[in-house]
């Protein structure tokens, strides 16, 4: 087997954590340059990643005729997705692909010229209990609603049980992007298009798996300045309910999907995404002659995170389009602006009486 020779631009957290430990176990890569802006970042994986390249400018990476794709794991991505397509580099990208629509249209304008392999980083696609339930669809009948909460625990992330090279806190300001995407700079929408761009695009790519594509926004609740529900239409006329949101104090997240059929209950429990191998359970309900069937999937240890590798190789070297593409990280993106357009002025108000 040829390894893929692949580079990681922006070596933070979620890199050290999940990333380049998974490139450099798995045979189908070879980690082979790192680039971050931070020297002392740099310097202290050296230690660990020994034989690889360093770069401060992204540039010099993308200009190595040993590098065949690369990982984009830094906070902003479009720019050195662009770039990178460009230097004909394969392209795996963090989530969210963009900040506005957009960029992500010039960057995949980028990845057709260049003729390579783009795939957005939504591992939740790839996670075992997901490709089971998504296998078992037909046997649970028609979906009637979807379920869905995605809400972060500020305090939930355990940075203390890994020995992590941490980033200098960059000074980015992002507010004129976001607001150009959404047409306006009240702080109270870039907000909540902020948490759609952090956490709903996770969502939007398991509803995408189960539902084909979102039709309509219905409607949006705001219950704080960090926390609403919003309702969508999908295909078929399917019904979703998805509840977003930050919470300060909290040391957990809570991460769900449901899905309802006539005759059944399927539910889905995302782990921690930053405590490794823990297991996704998948718990149904199934009404019958007798009376309710509960089960408890037993959770998979293969890591989402690794099987998401796994697909970006498959896709360069049978040369097709990954399961997530970037049109879909663009979709996401604009799926985004349009739940913020469904707020209405006068919930805004109110939120600022609540405030
Ligand atoms: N899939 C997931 O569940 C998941 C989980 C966590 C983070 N993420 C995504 O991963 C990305 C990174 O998150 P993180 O928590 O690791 O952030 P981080 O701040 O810990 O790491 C980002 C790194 O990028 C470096 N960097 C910034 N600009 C750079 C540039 N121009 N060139 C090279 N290096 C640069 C920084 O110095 C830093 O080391 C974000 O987009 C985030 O949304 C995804």
């Amino acid at each position: 087997m040829m390894p893929i020779r692949i580079g990681v631009i922006g070596c933070g957290r979620i890199a050290q954590v999940m990333h380049l430990p998974f490139l450099v176990e798995l045979p189908e890569f070879d980690l082979v340059a790192l680039s971050d802006i931070s020297h002392d970042v740099l310097d202290k994986l050296s230690d660990r990643y020994r034989g690889t390249s360093r770069h401060i400018e992204y540039a010099e990476l993308l200009a190595r005729d040993d590098v065949d794709a690369v990982a984009i794991t830094t906070p902003d991505h479009a720019a050195i997705v662009e770039a990178a397509a460009r230097a004909g580099k394969h392209v795996f990208v963090e989530k969210p692909l963009c900040f506005t629509p957009d960029e992500g249209r010039s960057l995949i304008e980028a990845v057709e010229t260049g003729g390579v392999r783009a795939m957005v980083g939504y591992m939740r696609r790839f996670d075992p209990a997901v490709v089971r339930l998504l296998s078992e669809l037909d046997d649970l009948g028609p979906i009637r609603i979807v379920r869905a909460i995605d809400t972060h625990g500020m305090r939930s992330v355990p940075f203390d049980i890994y020995s992590l090279a941490v980033p200098p806190e960059s000074p980015r300001d992002v507010s004129d992007r976001l607001a150009a995407a959404i047409g306006t700079s009240d702080r109270r929408l870039t907000e909540l298009y902020w948490i759609l761009l952090n956490l709903g695009v996770h969502d939007f790519s398991v509803l995408r798996a189960l539902l084909g594509a979102a039709s309509e926004v219905t409607g949006v609740e705001l219950l704080g300045p960090q926390h609403f529900v919003t309702a969508l239409t999908y295909d078929a006329d399917v019904r979703v309910v998805l509840e977003l949101g930050f919470w300060s104090e909290h040391t957990w997240n809570d991460t769900e999907v449901e899905v309802v059929t006539d005759t059944a209950t399927a539910r889905l429990s995302f782990p921690n995404p930053w405590v490794k191998y823990q297991s996704t359970t998948l718990r149904r309900r199934i009404a019958g002659e007798g009376g309710t069937t509960e089960s408890l999937e037993p959770g998979s240890y293969h890591s989402s995170y690794r099987e998401e590798w796994l697909e970006f190789y498959r896709a360069i070297i049978e040369e097709r389009d990954p399961l997530t593409t970037v049109y879909e990280g663009l979709a996401d993106v604009e799926l985004a602006t349009r739940i913020v357009s469904a707020v209405r002025p006068e919930q805004l108000d109110a939120l600022a009486e609540h405030a």
